[in-house]
């Protein structure tokens, strides 16, 4: 949301309070984990609809659990990074008599003086800007609706209005007429309403009803008698009042979603080899003249300096990748908490593994078969081939020969291997830490090091080559 509108609304009107029913079963989606828990773009439906109600500046959310409360309790309660600070409650809704009856489980914790805006825990991708034209609507006194235009409105509650245009009622589907069922304005489940007139009408609910449950849409009649002016403000774009009910509907709007941010990056001058084969679940950001070629997963935050290139089937975690790196196909990379950083110009893949704390400096070469764990490389630094680093300061310009490794972990601790600038490993060497070889030294193929060496020397630590001329290899016995 640019938040200057946000500023504008906050001023001018109450704080906004928001409530999001999630106490539902979901049978559809045929799991044993709480509906809202299943992830849209590597993170829980909830957590989209936690975020949206961050952005919109909330004072207070109230979750109303009921199916998996405790588990979809844990889940909010442990999430971190919101934009913005509010009070997070729970209410458990036991059993779910209907969405009006969820939200009267929220009363208690919603003050008098709020805004309420009401949202659904499986409807992940409403966008906050659309939200406050919603609370815009309300000219902070009254209740207004979100609605769309739905060429197929079966099983929605339908926008009915009167001949002059203005709303009278949301009438569920099992509950229409065969005329109302015609209406194509449908009600997406969202609506902001002044705590105090939400208290007073949630008060005279009944479920005489084709369902038997407690409608919050029954709000709007009451609304209406009292002569309270009911706004709708009706979008066209399905997707941000789409919910999940079943691993089809979750699937197509992960697709959905995940084709809206290509076209964001393509906006910005990301070349994406096919938009439809690229999944960002976390912040993707780019500097200039990036491409980015078929099936790579974005995940957590990562950053794609100018000029980057990622080949095919890349998997990329918690990374920033420096201007003019080339990253081949099929190399995954995952810093999780520490991060990882590939340095300008440098060169990874094609089957590389950058785990986390592996810092890469310029123009550092990663081949295939790579695996970099808790280790520096310094600029220049070269490991080509099937090699292991973990917890090693590699200075520049070293060549890492294929085969080796740093022997990092004694089976109870970690220890530290450094291997100074200008150090030539041969292939297939052990280094056993803690061990420094010394700048400019060479270490002979094949060598197990365990002591430090001196800068400049040859180390070679393995059995003298021994040669017996005209061996005779032993003859197969005949019986
Ligand atoms: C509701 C609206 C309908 C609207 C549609 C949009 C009502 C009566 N109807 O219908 O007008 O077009 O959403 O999708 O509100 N939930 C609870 N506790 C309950 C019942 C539901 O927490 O007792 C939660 C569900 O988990 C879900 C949300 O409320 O997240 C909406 O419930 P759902 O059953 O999907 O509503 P609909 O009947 O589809
Ligand atoms: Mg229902």
């Amino acid at each position: 949301m640019n938040t200057k509108q946000q500023a504008s609304y906050v001023v001018a009107a109450p704080a906004v309070d928001v409530v999001i029913m999630a106490a539902g079963k979901g049978t559809r989606m045929k799991s044993v984990l709480p509906k809202v828990l299943h992830a849209l773009a590597g993170k829980p439906l909830l957590h989209h609809v936690l975020d949206t109600a961050a952005e919109l500046l909330a004072r207070k959310v109230v979750v109303i659990t009921g199916h998996g409360a405790a588990e979809v309790e844990t889940a909010c309660a442990n999430k971190t990074g919101f934009a913005a600070d509010f009070d997070l409650q729970f209410a458990r809704q036991e059993p779910q008599l209907g969405t009006g009856h969820a939200v009267q489980q929220a009363l208690p914790h919603l003050a008098d003086d709020g805004m309420v805006v009401i949202l659904s825990g499986d409807v992940p991708l409403t966008m906050p800007h659309t939200l406050y034209h919603v609370l815009k609507a309300t000219d902070g006194q009254h209740m207004a609706l979100l609605t769309l235009e739905q060429p197929n409105p079966a099983g929605y509650g339908r926008i009915v209005r009167g001949a002059d245009g203005q709303v009278q009622a949301i009438v569920e589907h099992k509950d229409a007429t065969e005329e109302q069922r015609a209406i194509t304005e449908i009600y997406s489940g969202i609506m902001a309403v002044p705590a105090v007139d939400l208290k007073r009408w949630l008060a005279q609910l009944d479920n005489n009803n084709a369902q038997g449950e407690y409608y919050l849409t029954d709000i709007v009649r009451f609304a209406v008698q009292e002569g309270a002016p009911v706004v709708a403000y009706k979008i066209d774009d399905a997707l941000q009042v789409a919910g999940v009910n079943s691993p089809v509907q979750l699937a197509e709007l992960e697709r959905a979603y995940q084709l809206r941010q290509a076209h964001r990056l393509m906006e910005q001058g990301v070349r994406l080899a096919d938009p439809a084969r690229i999944d960002v679940r976390g912040d993707l950001l780019c500097e200039r003249d990036v491409s980015i070629d078929v099936n790579c997963v974005f995940e957590g935050q990562v950053t794609l300096g100018q000029g980057v290139r990622i080949g095919a089937h890349c998997v990329l975690a918690n990374c920033v990748i420096h201007d003019g790196a080339v990253i081949h196909p099929f190399t995954h990379i995952d810093g999780e908490k520490l991060g990882v950083t590939v340095g300008a110009g440098a060169l990874v893949g094609p089957f590389a593994r950058l785990r986390p704390g592996a810092h890469l400096g310029q123009e550092v070469h990663i081949g295939n078969f790579v695996e970099v764990k808790n280790s520096s490389l310094a600029a220049g630094a070269k490991a080509n081939h099937l090699a292991y680093l973990g917890d090693a300061t590699v200075g520049e310009r070293v060549n890492y020969g294929a085969g080796s490794i740093t022997a990092n972990y004694d089976g109870a601790n970690k220890h530290r291997t450094v291997i100074e600038a200008d150090v030539h490993v041969g292939s297939n060497c052990v280094l056993v830490a803690p061990v420094t070889i010394g700048t400019g030294g060479t270490v002979g193929g094949g060598s197990t090091v365990t002591k430090s060496t001196e800068p400049g020397a040859l180390t070679v630590a393995r059995a003298k080559q021994l040669s017996i001329p005209n061996w005779q290899r032993p003859q197969k016995v005949r019986k």
